[in-house]
Formats: C-alpha cells, sequence, structure tokens
C-alpha cells in the first residue's frame, strides 16, 4: 500500500473488535512512533500502553464517557515531559511533536489492518491519576487501538481553495 492509500484508508475508528493486537504488530507501530522527528529531535514525551481492561474502562469514563475508546483491546496515552517549552516562533513545541509521533503511529496503524481514533475530549486530571502521571507533565492526547468493528464512510473536508493559498495569506 503506497502512501497516498493508506492516507485515504485512516478514519476515526469507533467500534472495536474483541480481538487482541499481537506483540510483534504493536512494535512495529511503536517503531512509526520512535522513530517521528521532534523539535530540537529532543524526543520531549513518553507513550503509556495500556491493555488492562479495568483501566481503559476508566480512561473511557473519563473521557466524556466514550465508551467506545475502553472496547479497544489497547488505549494509547501520550504524555508531554515540557508541555511549557514553546518555540521561538511562539508556539508550544509539545503539542506539535506529539501529533506528529502518534500520527506516524495511527498510520503505521492502518498499513496493519488496525483502527485508531484520536481522543482529545477527556479530563486531564483524572486521566494523569489513572495512569500515575506526575503532575507537571500533561496528557497531550489518547487514542485507541484496535481491529476495526465498523466500517468507513465518505471523508468530509474542507476543499483545497479554502486550505491553500499561493504566496501571500489571503
Ligand atoms: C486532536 C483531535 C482530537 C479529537 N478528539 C476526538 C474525541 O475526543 N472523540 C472522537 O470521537 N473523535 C475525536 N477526534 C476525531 C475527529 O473527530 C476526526 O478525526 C475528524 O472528524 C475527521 O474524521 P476522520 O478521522 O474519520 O477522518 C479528534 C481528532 C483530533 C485530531
Amino acid at each position: 500500500m503506497d502512501l497516498q492509500e493508506l492516507i485515504n484508508m485512516r478514519r476515526s475508528v469507533r467500534a472495536y473488535k474483541d480481538q487482541a493486537v499481537p506483540e510483534p504488530v504493536l512494535e512495529t507501530l511503536l517503531e512509526a512512533f520512535r522513530l517521528a522527528p521532534s523539535a530540537r529531535n529532543a524526543q520531549p514525551y513518553k507513550l503509556v500502553v495500556v491493555h488492562d481492561a479495568q483501566r481503559r474502562q476508566a480512561l473511557a469514563r473519563a473521557a466524556n464517557n466514550q465508551m467506545f475508546i475502553a472496547q479497544a483491546p489497547v488505549v494509547l496515552a501520550a504524555v508531554s515531559l515540557e508541555p511549557e517549552r514553546v518555540m521561538s516562533c511562539g508556539v508550544p513545541a509539545c503539542p506539535v511533536d506529539v501529533a506528529i509521533a502518534l500520527d506516524h503511529l495511527s498510520l503505521a496503524a492502518t498499513a496493519a489492518g488496525l483502527g485508531t481514533c484520536w481522543i482529545g475530549a477527556f479530563a486531564q486530571d483524572p486521566v494523569k491519576q489513572l495512569l500515575g502521571v506526575p503532575a507537571q507533565y500533561r496528557v497531550e492526547i489518547l487514542m485507541p487501538l484496535g481491529y476495526p468493528a465498523d466500517s468507513a464512510s465518505a471523508k468530509k473536508r474542507k476543499s483545497l481553495q479554502e486550505l491553500v493559498c499561493a504566496e501571500q495569506f489571503n
């Protein structure tokens, strides 16, 4: 499968089969995460890999009761280790770094026949507590991972004309 096909195929999966992710497959995805670029090549993040069913349930409850999250056999939580760091351009570095690494992972997951969903709707402190994340760090995103039990629908996106401009902002 080429990259364009993968990009077209990746979608949010909100229903998962009761089927474990084989360890070698998970390792491939984690390697895609590991190889992602980051500002200063600092990789100021940690990925918590959650298999435990009770912890997945609790994470789903802390994520606005989006219970499909717990259906996935694995839930990933990306934690920023330098949440206050801002690049010289004025933009926070960690959310950018984490997004790139998880995008690598989610595309690798698609290539392996797996599904993911970015989860930004969650309560920070309860999730930190559930995962034992120290107070000074920040959970940037949750991501369930598993075999899709739903089917794809057509992608809705803005047109290129709305998203792209030539030479100058307009
Ligand atoms: C940063 C971020 C946070 C998101 N948070 C949630 C969420 O909490 N729950 C959810 O069901 N989908 C969430 N999504 C998924 C988006 O709704 C989805 O990516 C978008 O509608 C495009 O659909 P697609 O992923 O199927 O292409 C999130 C996506 C991103 C990138």
